[in-house]
């Protein structure tokens, strides 16, 4: 099946779709975007990532490029053409196409629109998921507004790929006083050697999740002991329990960081739990 793209109003071959080399996220990274899972061809937490988006373009006074309903549609219409299941739809939305200078257009140009949609093998999530990951730490030299989802994410990029190379999942970023941030696409979680679920506050320079979010209220209302709080490397590598989550990956277990197992080397039975309670919520919301 050919993959289609929508592009600026229309819905292209994915092979032709392209966008001007004078488009500001191309030349500034002056752009947001957002990641949808999709479940049965439904898209999970429709209400977070649009209320996200819409802060992220508000805070870089971005102009909404169409009503909510409409955008609503493009997603929907994109998921169809690329007949998906299950699997993710991306938005990203720039300031729109302009000759280069690094202020705003003037007069304001028309927010440059691209979604794409691709199928993922949830199976394979799931079993990759039963294994857990590992990862590996490293510095978070990010810009301070790491709450904007803009696609300037060369750090994010270059972390990744930190984590490859080591034959990792996923890059913990560790901010100046040794404490974790969050993954380079991926909120961060423990249970400490207390038994306590903790995860980073949102007043420090992360993103906050739509998937943490939802967690967050999940595990509040199973009983979980939670604290939205910092937690250093030290304390990650004495966890019992680690794991990672975001709108690709939910909540998916880590069995090692650096050198260090964690617990006992296999995902633990609260992250387990949270995993089940996630995917149950996002499938059932999906809409
Ligand atoms: N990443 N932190 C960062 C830096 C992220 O890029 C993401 C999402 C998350 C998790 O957020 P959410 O639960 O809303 O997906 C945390 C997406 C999936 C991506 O870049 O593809």
């Amino acid at each position: 099946m050919s993959r289609v793209a929508y592009v600026n109003g229309r819905y292209l071959p994915h092979g032709e779709a392209s966008v001007h080399i004078e488009d500001r996220g191309f030349q500034f990274a002056d752009g947001v975007y957002e990641v949808w899972s999709v479940f049965g061809g439904r898209l999970a937490e429709l209400k977070g990532h649009m209320d996200r988006l819409e802060r992220s373009l508000e805070e870089l006074r971005i102009r909404r490029p169409m009503t909510r309903a409409a955008l609503t549609v493009v997603l929907r219409e994109t998921i169809r053409r690329n007949r998906i299941r299950d699997g993710i739809v991306y938005i990203q939305v720039t300031r729109g196409q302009a000759r280069r200078d690094h202020a705003f257009p003037s007069p304001e140009v028309r927010p440059g629109v691209v979604v794409t949609a691709r199928a993922m093998d949830f199976a394979a999530l799931e079993a990759k998921a039963s294994k857990g990951v590992r990862v590996i730490t490293c510095p978070d030299n990010r810009w301070g507004r790491c709450d904007i989802k803009t696609v300037g994410l060369l750090p994010n990029a270059l972390a990744k790929q930190a984590a490859r190379e080591a034959g990792a999942y996923e890059a913990w970023l560790v901010d100046d006083l040794g404490l974790v941030t969050e993954g380079s696409s991926t909120n961060a979680w423990i249970i400490d050697a207390e038994g306590r679920l903790r995860t980073r506050d949102t007043n420090a320079n992360i993103l906050r999740g739509i998937t943490r979010a939802s967690l967050i209220s999940l595990a509040r209302e199973a009983g979980v002991d939670l604290f939205e709080q910092p937690f250093s490397v030290a304390e990650a590598k004495a966890a019992r329990e680690a794991f990672l989550t975001s709108a690709s990956a939910f909540v998916t277990p880590i069995v090692q960081i650096d050198a260090e197992k964690i617990g006992n080397g296999a995902p633990g039975p609260v992250t387990s739990r949270l995993r089940a309670l996630y995917l149950e919520h996002a499938r059932r919301t999906a809409a």
